[in-house]
């Protein structure tokens, strides 16, 4: 069993009755959870739901390697320009897979190109990992569904730029455009410019699309084995792609959250106990809190859900969170991710000059870092803390498709638990509108209007120190 999730702790007889769950609560949703199965059997069969089928879709593998041989020849970087679900899922799977990659050296790294992921527009940020690359030997992937993110946008306008000032016309070369397949302004570009592109299957959202073009190519470049990601998720799918709650890790998942958060916690930890691990915990911050936190159900009420996610890292964030988690409000549900075989290990050397110090002798830094863990899960159930554990063989182009693949699919079906659409994103709207409008973007003079409008009410209140 490569991957496992151990909830022992989440449920009442070892929690307590008041904040963990209890059978019969489990067992009230599995009616319901037969019921939501089959929706999402039924969109997917009509093609809604896309990003369940990706894992399968191995010919992309081909085109993709192809792709990235090309890259590698041409480049000794190559920067990811893009934000959200068109970056984070790439960072986490460089992370996991090609851990410290950039900070190698090109000998160790095999030569293949380092890849930064800029999220930001920090021009602080930009322009030093711009500094640190030569224009001529550095390629973009400019990544956006939408092809208008405004952010994107201005990241990729400076690099083109500053490209085309080191190699003139050849500028084209250096940028790769992932995007939609038909419509917005990178499609539109390709088509007048001729650069190199990657569709995004239509109907993939941003935070779904780590196991497209937008997360393979990227990581192919950077040495990633891309067919074995997508066969760890092809090989997980069938365990969660059914409607036994009790068996099914994802919807099983997704209920113990559920339930926890109409208990009261409301806040969900997520907690790997792995550096490899620690920017899974980042991308699922983003799929769980844009899927989730709405305004309106699926039935148009209001109803302001969502659990608030929070990322840790074990054991650093011991020595930063957990005092707030095992004292603090009775608001969170922790979920650990554990690994059991690390890549390589530590033994603790002897050294007798301090006897405070022997006991640690003989054991592996691995060890201490499971025994962390087992130390902080018990000191959250004593204190009556609902937590469970995602056990993890070890951190694999396989396993961790499998974990993309899992939360994928705990999120889509959480979704239907809350009753409301993970799929969209209207909260991100308003904000995006109000920047375009101070950006002096045609067409949103009334948005600019209103803003300058709610600026007036205001009474403004500022400490100048
Ligand atoms: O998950 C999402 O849909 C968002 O986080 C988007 O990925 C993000 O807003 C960037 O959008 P786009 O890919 O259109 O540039």
């Amino acid at each position: 069993m490569k991957i496992s999730l151990d909830y022992t702790n989440m449920m009442a007889d070892t929690v307590g009755a008041e904040y963990g769950i209890t059978d019969d609560e489990l067992q009230s949703l599995h009616e319901q959870t037969r019921s939501i199965h089959s929706q999402i059997a039924r969109r997917r069969q009509q093609g809604e739901l896309p990003f369940f089928d990706l894992p399968s879709n191995q010919e992309v593998v081909s085109e993709i390697t192809s792709l990235a041989n090309d890259l590698r020849q041409q480049f000794d970087n190559l920067v990811v320009l893009g934000i959200g679900g068109s970056a984070l899922g790439t960072t986490a799977v460089l992370q996991a897979l090609r851990l410290s990659h950039n900070l190698l050296g090109s000998k160790q790294r095999e030569s293949l190109p380092r890849l930064f992921v800029l999220d930001n527009v920090d021009p602080d940020g930009f322009s030093t990992h711009l500094d640190l690359c030569d224009p001529a030997r550095t390629g973009f992937f400019v990544i956006s569904k939408s092809g208008s993110t405004v952010e994107t946008t201005c990241q990729f306008l400076i690099a083109r730029q500053w490209i085309e000032a080191a190699v003139g016309d050849a500028y084209r070369d250096h940028f790769v455009l992932i995007t939609d397949p038909e419509v917005g302004a990178l499609r539109d570009l390709v088509r007048q410019e001729g650069y190199r592109s990657c569709a995004i299957p239509a109907g993939v959202g941003g935070r779904f699309s780590v196991l497209t073009a937008v997360g393979l190519l990227p990581l192919a470049c950077a040495g990633v084995d891309i067919a074995a990601l997508l066969q760890g998720a092809a090989d997980f799918s069938e365990k969660v792609c059914h409607d036994d709650l009790e068996t099914n890790p994802a919807y099983l998942n997704a209920a113990l959250q559920y339930l926890a958060y109409q208990k009261g916690l409301s806040i969900s930890v997520l907690m790997p106990y792995s550096d490899r691990l620690r920017d899974v915990a980042d991308w699922f911050r983003q799929l769980w809190a844009e899927s989730l936190g709405k305004r309106y159900g699926t039935d148009g009420k209001i109803v302001n859900v969502g659990p608030t996610p929070i990322n840790a890292l074990g054991t650093t964030d011991q020595h930063s969170q957990v005092q707030l988690y095992v004292e603090g409000p009775y608001d969170k549900v922790v979920t650990f991710i554990a690994v059991d075989k690390f890549d390589r290990d530590l033994e603790v050397p002897r050294y007798d000059a301090s006897p405070a110090m022997t006991y640690l002798a003989g054991h592996s830094m691995g060890e201490l870092l499971r025994m962390e863990r087992l130390a902080t899960a018990a000191a959250l159930t004593k204190n009556h803390r609902p937590n469970c554990t995602i056990n993890v063989l070890q951190v694999t182009p396989a396993t961790v498709g499998a974990l993309i693949y899992l939360f994928e699919v705990q999120t889509l079906f959480a979704g239907y638990l809350f009753g409301v659409n993970p799929l969209d994103q209207p909260g991100v709207e308003e904000g995006k509108q109000f920047t375009y409008a101070l950006m002096g973007r045609q067409g949103f003079e009334e948005k600019g209007q209103e803003y300058a409008s709610i600026q007036a009410r205001q009474k403004t209140r500022v400490l100048n120190c």
